[in-house]
């Protein structure tokens, strides 16, 4: 990989010891790069340390050993700072505040001048759909209002790294793909995103590249297709039509047969392996109703990374 954008080497936490509890490592010896332009899926259980290394990574928590940098500075820098946007799990809003102050509130933190402040509004509470409900206090506002306006916030001063925690939790279906749209708009304009889920299937929609945590390790990271292994995936042929010798001899060579009202099903090793005994039925006069990969879903493979 060339330079990574983001750099975590062997991130180690260790939160102080409470009454009562042994201290535990949340966070085991992590390693991970993201590239340049790249979605990243961070994907683990609750408890498994996505936010905790987040917060590493926004520096408003400090590792028990290990670095981390993103855009080539170390994270407790302010140069690392300035390149990151940063959703929090639970933003934290000033109630009393609308909006527009919001936005305009951090531009100022960002210290952008005025005219600069108000095109950001123009222009995030459009992508944001946030213009409608600019001027009300947010004191009241939903989960979904709130997490718009958060990302909002993450917006501010176009950085060129996200840094999401959770940014699909607790929305409705609706919510979700606005999130996921939101994201690969990001990364068309070259961005670089780092985000946490436990929601796979949002994950599998849009990341290049997932890492799973478990307890604070690293249990595997890599293109999804090269996880899921879906060049290998098993493919289920439905044929009808065919005489009870062709069927029988058919359903021997496959690796599972069952027969119901739409016709005989054929589950075979892969998609070579389907393609030659639908060449085989076609040639005995049947027909084939179906022709279906069995996905393997990034969920049921999360189940098994978790069970093994
Ligand atoms: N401030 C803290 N003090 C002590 N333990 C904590 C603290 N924050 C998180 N932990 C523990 O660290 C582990 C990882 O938590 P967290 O990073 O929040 O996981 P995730 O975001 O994946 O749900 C959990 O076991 C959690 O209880
Ligand atoms: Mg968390």
């Amino acid at each position: 990989m060339p330079t990574p954008v983001i750099d975590i080497d062997s991130l180690t936490k260790v939160y102080p010891r409470q009454i009562g509890q042994p201290a535990r490592r949340s966070l085991d010896d992590l390693r991970l790069r993201i590239g340049e332009n790249e979605i990243f899926g961070f994907l683990g259980q609750n408890g498994a340390g996505k936010t905790t290394t987040i917060k590493i990574l926004c520096s408003l928590l400090r590792p028990t050993k290990g670095a981390a940098s993103v855009c080539g500075h170390d994270v407790r820098t302010r140069a690392a700072r300035s390149c990151i946007g940063y959703l929090p799990e639970n933003p934290y809003f000033y109630e009393y505040l609308t909006p527009r102050e919001t936005i305009d509130f951090y531009g100022r933190l960002q210290g952008l001048d005025k005219a600069t402040r108000a095109r950001e509004w123009d222009a995030l509470s459009e992508r944001l759909d946030l213009r409608g409900i600019g001027a009300q206090r947010i004191r009241g506002f939903s989960k979904g209002m709130r997490q718009r306006l958060g990302f909002a916030v993450a917006l501010v001063g176009d950085p060129p790294v996200l840094i999401l925690d959770e940014p699909m939790s607790g929305l409705d279906p609706l919510g979700r793909r606005m999130i996921r749209e939101l994201i690969l708009s990001l990364r068309a304009a070259g961005k670089t995103i780092f985000f946490s889920s436990h929601v796979l299937g949002d994950v599998e929609q849009i990341c290049d590249r997932v890492g799973i945590l478990v307890e604070g390790r690293l249990r595997t990271q890599g293109r999804i297709d090269e996880l899921l292994n879906r060049r290998n995936e098993q493919v289920e042929l439905v044929v009808s039509g065919l005489s009870a010798e062709t069927a029988d001899a058919l359903a021997r060579d496959a690796l599972h047969a069952r027969r119901s009202e739409a016709g005989l099903h054929l589950t075979t090793a892969d998609a070579a392996a389907a393609n030659a005994m639908a060449r085989a039925a076609l040639s005995e006069g049947g027909q084939i109703v179906e022709f279906t990969p069995i996905r393997e879903s990034l969920e049921a493979y999360f189940v098994k990374e978790q069970a093994s």
